[in-house]
């Protein structure tokens, strides 16, 4: 297997964990219920740094490489790097909205559900697109010396949550999204 697409697989899983969680946690603001917001707030804070720092890089890089093999199959997935700015945008965009709530600022109530609608509708189909049609090109019309040359480029920067070091402020995190993760059945 290639590594690289091992590692953004499993960052893609991850993913996927933090934004279960954190739908779980709109949805009950949505009922009017009380939501997490300490979780909801370490998690918005890890998606908009950890992506950005080694997940999109190493896509970006993989996706530079396939226009370059496979320009038609580049072409029909659509621009994978104006994906990742829109996904920083709505990331930023929803922190924004939930910063406003937690200061109880005059913020709509249907607006923060919409911005963390959107952020996460997004954020999901676009891992989707990346699973189904990104890789599997990739993996098609890449070469051996393609992929060693994407690795010996990268540094792996460690996940905060995820990986091996954890980081401080995650600590508790990283426990509280495996049981909630066991409880939900992600
Ligand atoms: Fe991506
Ligand atoms: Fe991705």
């Amino acid at each position: 297997m290639v590594k690289v697409l091992d590692a953004l697989r499993e960052e893609h899983r991850n993913f996927s964990r933090v934004l279960e969680i954190l739908a779980h946690q709109i949805a009950l603001f949505e009922k009017a219920e009380e939501p997490d917001y300490d979780l909801a707030e370490k998690i918005i804070e890890y998606l908009i740094n950890f992506p950005d720092l080694s997940h999109h890089p190493k896509e970006d890089l993989l996706y530079q490489k396939l226009r370059l093999r496979d320009q038609r199959i580049a072409d029909i997935m659509g621009d994978l790097e104006t994906e990742h700015q829109k996904l920083a945008e709505l990331t930023t965009a929803f922190e924004a909205n939930l910063k406003n709530v937690l200061l109880d600022a005059e913020q709509p109530r249907a607006e923060f559900i919409d911005a963390a609608k959107e952020f996460i509708d997004f954020f999901r189909s676009h891992i989707m697109l990346e699973e189904l049609r990104f890789f599997p090109a990739a993996l098609r019309a890449l070469s051996a010396a393609d992929w060693r040359e994407i690795e010996d480029s990268l540094a792996q920067s460690d996940d905060p949550i995820f990986g091996d070091n954890i980081a401080v402020p995650y600590i508790d995190l990283r426990d509280q999204i495996y049981e909630i993760a066991t409880e939900q059945q992600i």
